[in-house]
């Protein structure tokens, strides 16, 4: 078996711990970070992702590793009667919800803490669901995903995003040389953390890609599932019913 990827590489504490601990450290400059590092891709692709979601008119959305609430804030656009941003940091989640402050949505946008591999929903509680560039983070992927097809109703529809490298062999070695380079040391000045922005490409290297991936979405019991490389296949944009 492979080893686990973890952001602080420490061999006395749980990825989820690390994972935990590193996006509260980082959050007061996740969004900036974020913008910054895509040039603003990142927008275009979780409004991909809310157009797929947005055919069943779901009044219900679950929005799972929401951070900062990014994604969450973009199915607001879908005018649902509910969304919920579930996620492991209390710091990324603050600042989601004072963005929901300010944007006077507190009513229509909830956070809530907890690990979306034990997530405190029944089954079947919601119309549709959005993970951006979460899963790669989760420590048991199956039971996170296993979590996610079962609070989600029949029918209902998940959109996944996720970071990805370029298949074609020049872009990918440009992408490479930005993403295994430059990145980690942008992060580091900007948010201090030593580490995070060297796990992501180390993470996103390990992770299962493209087809993959769609193979374990089946395999958890998801219908339909599709996916399709976005910006020179930089992110991927996975999307499934139950
Ligand atoms: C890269 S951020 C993505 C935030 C947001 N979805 C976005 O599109 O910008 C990943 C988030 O996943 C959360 N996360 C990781 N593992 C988790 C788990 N097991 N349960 C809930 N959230 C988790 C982290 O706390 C972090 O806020």
């Amino acid at each position: 078996m492979s080893k686990m990827v973890t952001p602080y590489n420490d061999q006395q504490r749980t990825k989820k711990e690390q994972v935990e601990e590193m996006f509260d450290n980082i959050a007061h400059r996740y969004d900036f970070l974020n913008h910054l590092l895509s040039l603003g891709i990142d927008i275009t692709w979780r409004k991909k992702a809310v157009k797929y979601i947005g055919t069943i008119q779901p009044e219900t959305i679950l929005d799972v590793a929401s951070g900062t609430g990014d994604f969450a804030f973009e199915s607001l656009s879908l005018r649902p009667k509910k969304i919920i941003g579930f996620d492991l940091s209390e710091e990324m989640i603050k600042y989601g919800r004072e963005k929901a402050g300010k944007m006077k949505m507190g009513n229509r946008v909830e956070f809530i803490k907890g690990d979306s591999e034990k997530m405190p929903f029944s089954d079947s509680s919601f119309d549709a669901m959005t993970v951006g560039f979460g899963v790669r983070n989760f420590e048991n992927l199956t039971a996170g995903l296993a979590e996610m097809h079962r609070v989600i109703r029949e029918g209902g529809k998940v959109a996944i995003l996720e970071a990805a490298m370029p298949h074609n062999a020049i872009i990918r070695g440009l992408y490479s040389l930005y993403f295994g380079k430059i990145v980690p040391v942008i992060g580091r000045i900007f948010s201090k953390d030593v580490r995070a922005y060297s796990y992501l490409p180390e993470s996103v290297k390990a992770f299962p890609e493209g087809l993959e991936f769609v193979k374990i979405l089946e395999n958890i019991g998801f219908k339909n599932v599709r996916w399709r490389p976005l910006t020179f296949g930089v992110c991927a944009l996975y999307t499934m019913e139950k």
